[in-house]
């Protein structure tokens, strides 16, 4: 599409606030665009004009629906067309930000339970931190635990806003870091798979999985979600389908 062809209806102009560089790959850029209502865990879709047509793809919204500006959490991809663009966003550029948001990682889809256990893999923490941002997950469920898992620990980002979700909901919020290509002190070195099926998160969190009291998010590598989902139909929880409510919603990110 090019710009003059492009619908204003569908999408809209915004304009980049800032681009924050976490390491040398994983970048947040913040906007300011005038987008229509969107529900924590929702994407939509950024873009950039390169040589006069609009290349887009889907983004994760980090930020509350209540607020701004948008933030989105991107890794640059070697060769990827969009990405090796937005890393060279300043200030002031124009970014165009599809009006109108998508998906269904999103609570209202997920039927009630004691405990939200949310799964992500890189930049797939991004929908979580949005859903964790609103109020609607300390209201639902007793316990509420953020997994996130990343190859080096340099890519656990977010640190000051998980933080802040700790010292707001003690007693509710665990978060989990897993550091899977270095040893540290502090995150499990292993993939959330096997860790799900040798009960280590469970003994660290001193809780259980099971489809009576746990829903069960899953968001990011497609090979991840798959392993996982397959893991925790072995221990009796089934894919949360609107016709068919169960325990395990996901989302793909490639
Ligand atoms: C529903 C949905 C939501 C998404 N949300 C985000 C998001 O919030 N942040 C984000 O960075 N990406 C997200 N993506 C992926 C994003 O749309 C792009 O594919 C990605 O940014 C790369 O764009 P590209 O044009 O540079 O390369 P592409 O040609 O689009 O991607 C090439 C390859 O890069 C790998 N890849 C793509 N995205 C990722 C990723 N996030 N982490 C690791 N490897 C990846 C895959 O192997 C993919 O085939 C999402 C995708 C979907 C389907
Ligand atoms: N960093 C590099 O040197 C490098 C090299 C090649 C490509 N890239 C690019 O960097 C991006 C990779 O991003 P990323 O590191 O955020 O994503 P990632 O490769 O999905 O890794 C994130 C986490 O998911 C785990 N994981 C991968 N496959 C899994 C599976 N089948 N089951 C369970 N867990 C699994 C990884 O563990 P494991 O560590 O065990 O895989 C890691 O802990 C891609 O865009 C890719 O193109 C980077």
């Amino acid at each position: 599409m090019t710009q003059g062809a492009i619908d204003r209806k569908r999408w809209c102009q915004g304009q980049v606030r800032e681009l924050h560089a976490w390491t040398d790959k994983l970048f947040s850029v913040r906007v300011d665009a005038a987008v229509q209502p969107f529900k924590a865990g929702q994407f939509t879709k950024i873009g950039l004009f390169i040589d006069g047509q609009l290349v887009s793809r889907p983004y994760s919204y980090v930020n509350a629906p209540t607020q701004t500006p948008l933030e989105f959490y991107f890794v640059t991809v070697p060769d990827g067309p969009l990405t090796s663009r937005l890393v060279r966003l300043v200030p002031g550029d124009p970014i165009e930000v599809m009006s109108k948001a998508s998906g269904f990682l999103t609570l209202d889809e997920v039927p009630q339970a004691s405990q939200l256990l949310l799964l992500s893999t890189g930049t797939a923490i991004g929908p979580f931190l949005s859903i964790l941002k609103t109020d609607q997950p300390w209201q639902r469920f007793e316990r509420v635990v953020l997994v996130h898992a990343v190859r080096l620990a340099e890519e656990l980002s977010f640190a000051e806003t998980i933080s802040s979700l700790r010292a707001d909901h003690p007693a509710q919020f665990d978060f989990v870091p897993v550091v899977s290509r270095e040893d540290t002190d502090f995150a499990f070195r292993a993939r959330i798979p096997a860790l799900i099926a040798d009960g280590r998160l469970e003994a660290r969190l001193g809780l259980s999985i099971d489809a009576h009291t746990t829903q069960v998010m899953i968001c990011g590598n497609p090979e991840m979600v798959k392993a996982t989902t397959a893991t925790l139909e072995a221990r009796g929880l089934k894919r949360n389908r609107r016709r068919e409510p169960g325990q395990i919603s996901v989302e793909n990110y490639w």
